[in-house]
């Protein structure tokens, strides 16, 4: 056992019982009773907020309360004891990422963390919290988080390439509303940037509306949204209502920027006037519903769906070329350099 004085057999076996306890309990809901968390994530001199568990043998035993504050000296043992992996129970998710949250900005300036751990954590905090705000996106609680996190994602984009790129690294493969929204905001950002748009009131404008996308289809029904072959006509019809009612949603709590609102209404139309759901022209789309669409298409292209595997970033950009009516031409070449060859973040 990992602790700075030797426990009594009586609190180790209380604590195996427990996590036991635990184990058993979320097996019989066949969901995981522990998930891994990120070691570095955690703060020093702060209260937990939850129970962190270690592998002792092959029993998880609890190693920290939630009531006690993670200190250097745990750390340490962690790191004498050669432990890589800790473990919250899953009851604690929502805890474990509201602690996240209000430390993101400490954890992503931290010098001591890898540029890509950092980007892993970003990365998963963002999934996580776009899972919330699909559940429940009227809830303006969430949309605050949003808000915060496009705030701390862009800090972290601005510090440099290196940082970016180490996002661009980890965008998903795996093709679900919330992962895709997070790649597209990361997309929308760099292609600002690349832009020269380093104002960070545009930057938190354009990164919300990007983020908040596809809030819309949090109203479409799951089996269109997970539908294996293409949509028949009315299933189309309903898909593409998911714009008007990200905007609809978006205006109940109507906590985002005016501008905001572009990227969530416009993103599926197209240049030439053949996208929805009003088929706006050229002239009529907002620069930020220009990029996110760009990013969004690039995206549904790259990653693995249910009804399409993934295409490699070299055949996606090809693709859209041969496309090109559809995007704002200029904004389309700067993101074709972004992603292009050259990028040495870039997945081939
Ligand atoms: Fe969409
Ligand atoms: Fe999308």
């Amino acid at each position: 056992m990992i602790s700075s004085k030797p426990k009594s057999l009586s609190i180790l076996l209380l604590m195996l019982s427990q996590s036991e306890h635990l184990l058993k309990k979320r097996q019989e809901a066949g969901q995981p009773a522990f998930i891994p968390i990120h070691v570095e994530s955690l703060r020093i001199d702060k209260v937990l907020g939850f129970d962190i568990y270690i592998y002792v043998g092959r029993e998880l035993v609890l190693y920290r309360s939630q009531t006690l504050p993670f200190t250097n000296e745990n750390l340490e043992r962690l790191r004498e004891n050669n432990v890589q992996q800790i473990y919250i129970a899953h009851e604690s998710k929502a805890a474990y990422q509201r602690y996240i949250e209000e430390n993101l900005s400490d954890i992503l300036t931290d010098p001591k963390i890898e540029e890509v751990k950092k980007a892993e954590i970003l990365y998963d905090t963002s999934k996580a919290l776009i899972k919330d705000v699909l559940a429940n996106p009227t809830y303006s609680e969430n949309i605050k988080r949003s808000q915060g996190l496009v705030e701390n994602t862009i800090d972290y984009i601005l510090k440099g390439r290196d940082a970016f790129l180490s996002l661009m690294k980890i965008t998903s493969f795996n093709y679900y509303t919330y992962t895709h929204s997070v790649n597209v905001a990361t997309f929308s950002l760099a292609l600002a940037r690349q832009l020269g748009i380093n104002d960070r009131d545009q930057l938190m404008v354009l990164g919300t509306g990007a983020l908040l996308h596809d809030v819309g289809k949090s109203k479409v029904p799951e089996r269109i949204l997970t539908k294996r072959t293409s949509l028949n006509r009315s299933e189309f019809e309903i898909m593409k209502k998911h714009p008007g009612w990200g905007g609809e949603i978006l205006r109940e709590t109507d906590m985002i920027h005016e501008e905001s609102y572009y990227p969530v209404l416009h993103h599926h139309e197209r240049m030439d006037g053949s996208g929805y759901p009003h088929g706006l022209v050229e002239a009529d789309m907002h620069p930020y519903s220009r990029i996110v669409a760009i990013a969004d298409v690039f995206d549904a292209l790259t990653t693995e769906r249910v009804y399409q595997s993934a295409i490699e970033t070299f055949s996606a950009l090809k693709l859209m070329h041969g496309m090109k009516n559809n995007f704002d031409p200029q904004l389309l070449r700067e993101f074709t350099v972004l992603m292009g060859p050259n990028s040495p973040g870039v997945r081939y």
